[in-house]
């Protein structure tokens, strides 16, 4: 009897082909939209595997219901969606998929820092509200990036490419890691400074820390009154490592020049004190969201689980908490 799968939403086909090459049953969620809780325990009954999004919550409760699965695969690079302490004690393995959205993440960060830059959505908003009566010499002045100082908080895979471009807009960069990035340091010449120092002399401030205890509430009301009020914060990491009533509060005061976020606290519910404001750019968690980036990822969690299933060590197993 083949061993069934579960795949919680609609994803790139070639990585249903991989599952069903390997010859699992693959069920998966026919509605658009994240499943309930309920909906999930009920649909993973008699699976031994599960091919999760970063929208599913896979907490203690949900593992102590789904007492058939053996393994789980996100396609995700962030995990903090899944209770690791949980999914070790049941034995369940877990993987990721690392690496493969490291340049659409870099993109996207750096559209958002042009976007903000040059008030692009501002201006797109300006022309069809009819308001363009022709060129003005004051109308929508932005700032340029040439000369200016790229703080970046968190020198992982994505840190580093964001930062490895920044060469080719003339900036300065300095980063705040736990371990020096040798490579961001040679080929960007990028300082590594203390947070309160990068805070203080980037002229933008792009995250890219994982979620963890440490990072949650990273950027709050002090980290903000830190920054240069000509300033901007960018966001494509996860929502809660910026205290976003504080972030609203900052913009609404004009303590910073603006933001661009991808990543929201309480997603997808976005602070209302955002959602008035013109010097923030908003966009609805698309950093990975190119064609090529979500097929592979889409391989890369079947890959995954189709390893873990067959009893074989996945690609990218996420480590899990040592005792
Ligand atoms: C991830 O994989 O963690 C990203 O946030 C998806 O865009």
């Amino acid at each position: 009897m083949p061993e069934k799968v579960f795949v919680s939403r609609s994803i790139p086909r070639p990585g249903l082909d991989i599952l069903e090459a390997a010859g699992f049953r693959v069920e998966v969620n026919p509605e658009e939209r994240v499943l309930t809780a309920e909906e999930l325990v009920r649909s993973c009954r008699e699976k031994a595997g599960l091919l999760c999004l970063l929208t599913d919550t896979i907490d203690r409760s949900f593992l102590d219901q789904a007492t058939t699965l053996k393994a789980i695969a996100t396609m995700s690079v962030g995990y903090n969606h899944i209770d690791l302490e949980a999914a070790k004690e049941k034995g369940i393995g877990v993987a990721n998929t690392p690496g493969v959205l490291t340049d659409a993440t870099a993109e996207l960060t750096w559209a958002l820092i042009l976007a903000v830059a040059r008030r692009i959505p501002e201006a797109t908003r300006f022309l069809r509200g009819g308001e363009f009566t022709g060129w003005g010499p004051i109308l929508l002045l932005g700032v340029e990036l040439n000369g200016k100082t790229l703080g970046i908080v968190g020198a992982g895979r994505i840190g580093t490419a964001v930062g490895l471009k920044a060469a080719a807009f003339g900036m300065k960069v300095v980063y705040l890691d736990p371990g020096r990035c040798p490579e961001l340091e040679k080929r960007a010449g990028a300082e590594k400074l203390p947070l309160e120092r990068l805070l203080a002399e980037a002229d933008f401030v792009t995250l890219h820390v994982p979620l963890t205890e440490e990072t949650r509430c990273l950027i709050g009301r002090g980290e903000l009154r830190r920054m240069k009020p000509t300033a901007f914060l960018i966001n494509t990491s996860r929502g809660p490592v910026i205290d976003e009533e504080a972030l609203a509060e900052a913009l609404r005061e004009k303590e910073i020049a603006g933001a661009g976020l991808d990543v929201y606290e309480k997603e997808p519910h976005v602070h209302p004190g955002l959602l008035t404001l013109q010097n923030v750019v908003l966009l609805p968690h698309i950093g990975s969201a190119t064609v090529e980036t979500r097929s592979r990822m889409a391989v890369m969690a079947a890959e995954n689980l189709a390893a873990m299933l067959s009893g074989k060590p996945p690609k990218n197993p996420v480590p899990l908490p040592r005792n």
